[in-house]
């Protein structure tokens, strides 16, 4: 067994510097720089992080600059990858490392891993990549690549499943060289081993691969299924005063937290705007429907969420202000940090 799992990793890493693709955070032991860059890749593909990183790392590079910069600013660096917790967790992150660490990146795994927002997979990829320390990194390359190589049926989202296959990746790790291997193993996933289309007829692994002599590659790894998402109905009310309108802050432990939206009426279904604007705020108030647009549908990972969007033109004597709201120029909507779906909204509404 060591001995096919020698070839099979050798194998694997004679593979990677062949095809590797130059990415920037491949060319840093920069702790502080891998952390930024396997948290944007949680979020997204690796096309789309390269931007966000670059700008982050521009921004905030170092941990440091990071811990002072507002959090409305992390948020606006992160507007548009989703999942805003994990630029919340980030800030508040650094601020531990400042606290706890005096400002230098922690270098021992139980503190990496103590850090907000860094679980398992994090922090092997960081004192991995960062410190060359053997620690197997199990993200959802590796678990595809290990369930169709070595034939393994056991569900990856089971916790069954994720002690196995991480005990596998540890066993498979080469411990001379733990940041090649786990680069290797990942782009190997990302590149050759893919989801929908594995490229087995060129693969050096062909002749190892359990899933391929089977015929059953495209039916690992197997995954049971998932919780059935909640539906949420949203109204938002974009009320013209001039040339200003209003926000309010989502300060709620909801999705979203601390972004910026136009003032929100959340209902059970889907709702008539004049039952809509029969709400309290409208009461003896002056205003015109000028538009309802469409219905967005906005799917986040346990949530699908139905907007709409009503244009509102409200007379002078309407003070948002009492209701919370921040008054902002329209102009300037695009210096608050804002969900991706109202984006979507004022990128189709706005012209400029
Ligand atoms: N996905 C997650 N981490 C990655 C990395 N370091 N390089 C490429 N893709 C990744
Ligand atoms: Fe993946 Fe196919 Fe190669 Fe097996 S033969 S490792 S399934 S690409």
């Amino acid at each position: 067994m060591p001995q096919l799992f020698d070839k099979i990793g050798r194998t694997i890493i004679d593979w990677y510097q062949v095809y590797k693709r130059a990415l920037p955070w491949r060319d840093t032991t920069d702790a502080y720089k891998i952390w930024i860059s396997e948290i944007i890749l949680q979020q997204t593909r690796v096309d789309q992080a390269l931007g966000y990183f670059l700008r982050f790392v521009e921004r905030f590079p170092d941990v440091k600059t990071l811990a002072e910069a507002t959090e409305e600013e992390v948020l606006k660096h992160w507007q548009g990858l989703g999942y805003y917790s994990r630029a919340r967790n980030l800030h508040s992150a650094a601020q531990q490392i400042v606290s706890k660490h005096r400002a230098v990146f922690p270098t021992d795994y139980a503190a990496v891993l103590a850090l907000k927002g860094v679980g398992d997979y994090t922090a092997a990829a960081i004192c991995s990549f960062a410190y060359n320390m053997p620690y197997a990194v199990v993200d959802g390359n590796v678990f595809r690549v290990l369930a169709r190589v070595f034939g393994i049926e056991t569900p990856i989202n089971s916790s069954q499943g994720k002690k196995e296959f991480s005990l596998l990746a540890n066993n498979l790790l080469n411990r001379e060289n733990p940041s090649l291997h786990n680069q290797a193993i990942m782009e190997f996933g990302a590149l050759q081993c893919t989801p929908q289309s594995p490229n087995c007829m060129e693969c050096p692994l062909q002749s190892f691969c359990v899933a391929f002599a089977n015929d059953v590659v495209k039916l690992l790894p197997i995954k049971t299924k998932k919780i059935v998402q909640r539906e949420r109905f949203f109204n938002y009310l974009f009320i013209k005063k001039g040339n200003e309108t209003f926000l309010q802050k989502r300060t709620q432990n909801d999705i979203w937290k601390n972004l910026y939206q136009f003032p929100l009426v959340e209902t059970e279904c889907l709702t008539e705007a004049e039952d809509l604007l029969k709400l309290p705020i409208f009461a003896n108030k002056n205003f015109i429907l000028k538009q309802i647009s469409p219905v967005y549908k906005h799917v986040l990972s346990h949530q699908i969420i139905r907007a709409r969007f009503l244009t509102i033109e409200i007379g002078d004597e309407f003070q948002g202000e009492a209701e919370g709201f921040v008054k902002t120029p329209i102009a300037r909507l695009d210096s608050f940090p804002i969900p991706r779906l109202i984006e979507i909204f004022l990128d189709k509404n706005l012209e400029n």
